[in-house]
């Protein structure tokens, strides 16, 4: 961690010399709104928010901060998951909100080249105004940024069929720790020119410098997509669905959640599906442009419905269904957020899903009764989110200090499966003390060698990932 040895005052002013002094802020507002990000466990602590308006401005900035030694926290839309925009150390948040423009579309090649801080939706509804689709999407997509996208190398709910944010990424202009602009793979579909550094910078967390720009491909839009919602006895029926719509349909996404986790959805006003309570439930995208492919869709019900693997279920008959049958699965996190929940984010092989499902239920009912459990997530990339909710009347450290013991246990077991202790929210400051769990200490050293190289003073994103 760097340290500070001039006075605020005076640092400060000199960043004002090359940032508009409006856009070095230090009010109180500012600083508790850019200096925390969703996870709301840390105490926004920074030195001040500065908001650069282009690439000179970001490359004086570190250059200045590695003079000075001063940590930089580069921040898109905060709605991250696991701290790692977070600013509680005096640090300077780097805010990426005014780098907002879309600079160029190639419809030949069906790209897009935009500012780290164009947000996720607004760049979705620019491909859809030409006629594509950018498929990386999340609920968080009003606010979340594409620098911060690809900070994380954010996943959703449309990795089944679309991949990550990484599979989207065909160019990236970064600033790195030293100050230097690197312009990464330039859009290219194919370069065999070497190490690609633009993969590096994807999940980095802003620990090696700021994505400035970034060069994404954009696809053609899903072909009338219907939404069903299955209702579903045991965990066995889950992956039996899985498998069978999987191999008749074109699913766009494969998404589970359980009946506790849709009980706080509905008490916020949204209706139940059908009667039928069921411990899970599915909710399957497909492209249905025919009506062969929703008879396909309702066979395949028939058919489960035999087996004993669903109980009921609906299918969307109009867009605007679909999108109220979306909202069981999407508002669940925002619905859950007054209880403070302990999240994980945990990823195995598919084929191991049902196993540590199983594993992990157990224990976390054996060793934590008192605790009330949410399962939700995209079982279709073997992705599940682990939610604790505090209980009422149990203080915050108490509960902190509980759930991390109820860690130490759950990666145990994922270890023991081969997986990993973060899919899609990223590492930062609250899985960081488990990463050991995913990563052995001989990668982990690389890691560090790898930060050394593109930020040897340490001031980009201290105290992220690793120590
Ligand atoms: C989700 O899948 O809903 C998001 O990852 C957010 C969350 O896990 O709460
Ligand atoms: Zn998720």
């Amino acid at each position: 961690m760097p340290t500070r040895n001039e006075s605020a005052a005076a640092l400060l002013d000199g960043i004002r010399s090359f940032i508009e002094p409006a856009q070095v802020r230090t009010d109180p507002d500012s600083c508790l709104n850019y200096g925390r990000d969703w996870t709301r466990l840390y105490t926004p602590d920074p030195l001040a928010v500065v908001l650069p308006s282009n690439i000179e401005q970001i490359q004086q900035l570190v250059r200045y901060a590695n003079e000075h030694r001063l940590a930089l926290v580069p921040s898109g839309g905060r709605t991250g998951l696991s701290g790692a925009a977070v600013a509680h150390h005096g640090e300077i948040v780097v805010s990426m909100e005014r780098m907002n423009r879309i600079l160029e579309f190639d419809p030949t090649g069906r790209s897009v080249t935009c500012q780290a801080g164009v947000v996720t939706e607004a760049l979705q509804n620019f491909a859809r105004d030409h006629g594509l689709y950018y498929p990386v999407d999340f609920a968080s997509r009003g606010s979340s940024q594409i620098g911060g996208n690809i900070a994380t190398n954010a996943g959703g709910i449309k990795v089944v069929r679309h991949g990550l944010t990484r599979d989207w990424v065909t160019g990236l202009k970064v600033v790195t720790g030293r100050g230097d602009l690197l312009d990464l793979n330039r859009g290219l579909i194919k370069n065999a020119s070497g190490y690609d550094l633009r993969h590096l910078f994807v999940g980095s967390e802003g620990t090696l410098g700021i994505i400035v720009e970034a060069t994404l491909k954009l696809t053609r839009p899903l072909r009338e997509p219907s939404v069903m919602v299955l209702g579903v006895p045991d965990l066995d029926g889950v992956m039996s669905l899985y498998h069978v719509f999987r191999n008749k349909l074109e699913l766009s996404a494969f998404e589970f959640f359980s009946e506790l986790a849709l009980r706080h959805v509905l008490k916020k006003g949204v209706q139940r599906p059908f009667d039928a309570e069921t411990p899970y439930y599915v909710l399957i995208e497909f492209e249905n442009p025919d009506e062969s492919h929703t008879d396909q869709a309702l066979a395949l019900f028939e058919h489960c419905a035999e087996q004993g693997w669903l109980a009921d279920g609906v299918i969307s008959q109009s867009e605007t269904q679909a999108k109220e049958l979306w909202r069981l699965r999407e508002d669940i996190s925002e619905s859950i957020s007054e209880h403070q929940p302990y999240k994980n984010d945990i990823a195995v092989r598919i084929s191991r899903v049902p196993a540590l499902l199983a594993e992990i239920d157990e224990l976390l009912a054996r060793e934590y009764p008192d605790f009330e459990v949410l399962w939700y997530g995209h079982i279709g990339d073997g992705n599940l989110h682990v939610n604790i909710l505090k209980p009422t009347g149990l203080d915050s450290a108490t509960f902190a200090q509980k759930c991390g013991a109820v860690s130490e246990h759950l990666f145990a077991v994922l270890q023991r499966h081969g997986g990993s202790i973060s899919a899609e929210h990223g590492v930062g400051l609250t899985k960081k003390p488990y990463l050991h769990y995913t990563r052995d200490e001989t990668e982990i050293g690389y890691l560090r060698a790898i930060k050394q190289v593109f930020d040897p003073n340490g001031i980009m994103n201290p105290g992220k990932i690793f120590d």
